[in-house]
């Protein structure tokens, strides 16, 4: 029996110090040895956002007892470790640094590899800790940084079909909580929020509901939100909106979702129909069964990571480690820090004033 590959996987993009130990199991098939995250939601709460500065120095004091925790979880030892994967981008400069800084040190001093990742690329393959998953298929990653449509052809290689042109679609949940004195990071109080609501009782827009393919935007319903806000006198109207809000969403993104599905098909010649969903808003559960239900209809197989696997996490980082580690797919010790990577490098920038769609 071979020596399976041991990977180490750190993650410091945003507000998530976390690593992450996995191997392989007899068939191939990625296995998590452990999986430790410490969110940084204390540190933020009282600024509304994160704080690039407080994140990095939280992210220096944590990264040693993290990576000490997942290596005394996995129960294996540090000289067993063979590769050691970091998040270099995209995210915020001074959280990457740290990440990227630790992994390359640790690789140096244990004389091991080091693999340099895109934390898209961990959400756009988080699926593949839980379900088997073949090439193309395609992925709606929504996360608070991110929202796209991606044709995912193989490690490293995307299409990408459409994107937001303004905000993230995490970012508009969490802009919607702050509006509604919900503290940061307000996504998942939305959904809760809403049970409560009247989904019908706000009209909010839809933008470009009706043109620009599958881009999305959001910006527009952020300010719809803020101009009702204003207004709103009692709780149960606060449960109204969040209501609305989210089911403006699921609408956007199902319109959306289907067009997708047609360009996604037009591209490929498709043996089997695979649709993922990935990123932290993946978690939610209103918007997960729209879209399952929506698969259901159009003959596509749904695929979502497990709930824990949705947000920032180092298991998804370890297993794009663990694939490019089996290519020999290492990097030098000088690679950089890269706030902006996207996935597809040929896709047209599509942010800001001036976007014609
Ligand atoms: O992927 P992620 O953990 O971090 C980024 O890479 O951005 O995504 C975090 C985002 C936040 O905006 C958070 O509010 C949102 O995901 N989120 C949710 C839910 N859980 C997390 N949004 C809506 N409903 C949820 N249940
Ligand atoms: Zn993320």
């Amino acid at each position: 029996m071979s020596k399976k590959p041991l990977i180490l996987g750190i993650e410091s993009s945003c507000d998530e110090t976390a690593a992450s130990l996995i191997t392989e199991n007899e068939q191939g098939k990625p296995l998590v040895l452990s999986n430790i995250i410490s969110s940084q939601v204390d540190v933020h709460k009282e600024f509304g956002g994160v704080v690039p500065e407080l994140a990095a120095r939280s992210h220096l004091e944590k990264i040693d007892w993290i990576v000490q925790k997942a290596i005394d979880v996995s129960g294996r030892k540090i000289e067993e470790i063979d590769a050691i994967a970091s998040t270099a981008g995209p995210g915020l400069i001074v959280c990457l640094s740290v990440g990227l800084s630790f992994g390359k040190a640790l690789a140096s001093v244990l004389e091991k590899p080091f693999i340099a990742v895109n934390h898209l690329e961990g959400h756009a393959l988080s699926p593949k800790l839980n379900s088997n998953l073949n090439y193309p298929y395609l992925l709606l990653l929504i996360s608070g940084g991110h929202s796209q449509f991606l044709g995912v052809h193989s490690l490293e290689k995307y299409t990408r079909l459409g994107t937001t042109i303004d905000d993230a679609l995490g970012e508009a949940f969490d802009k919607t909580a702050k509006l509604l004195g919900i503290e940061f990071p307000g996504g998942p109080q939305i959904e809760i929020l809403a049970k409560k609501g009247n989904p019908n009782k706000y009209d909010l827009p839809r933008p470009i509901f009706n043109k620009g393919g599958c881009n999305l935007s959001f910006a527009g319903l952020k300010t719809a939100v803020l101009k009702i806000t204003k207004n709103i006198k009692t709780e149960q109207e606060k449960f109204d909106l969040a209501a609305s809000f989210q089911k403006t969403v699921k609408e956007i993104l199902e319109k959306k979702t289907k067009i997708a599905f047609e360009e996604f098909e037009k591209q490929n010649n498709l043996k089997e129909k695979i649709f993922v969903v990935a990123g932290g808003v993946a978690a939610n559960k209103e918007i997960r069964l729209m879209l399952i239900k929506l698969c259901k209809k159009e003959n596509y197989q749904s695929i979502f990571p497990p709930i824990e696997l949705c947000g920032d996490n180092a298991a998804m980082i370890a297993m794009v480690g663990l694939e490019k580690f089996k290519l020999g797919k290492f990097n030098k010790l000088d690679y950089p820090a890269k706030p902006r990577w996207p996935l597809d490098e040929n896709a047209v920038f599509l942010k800001g004033a001036g976007v014609k769609l």
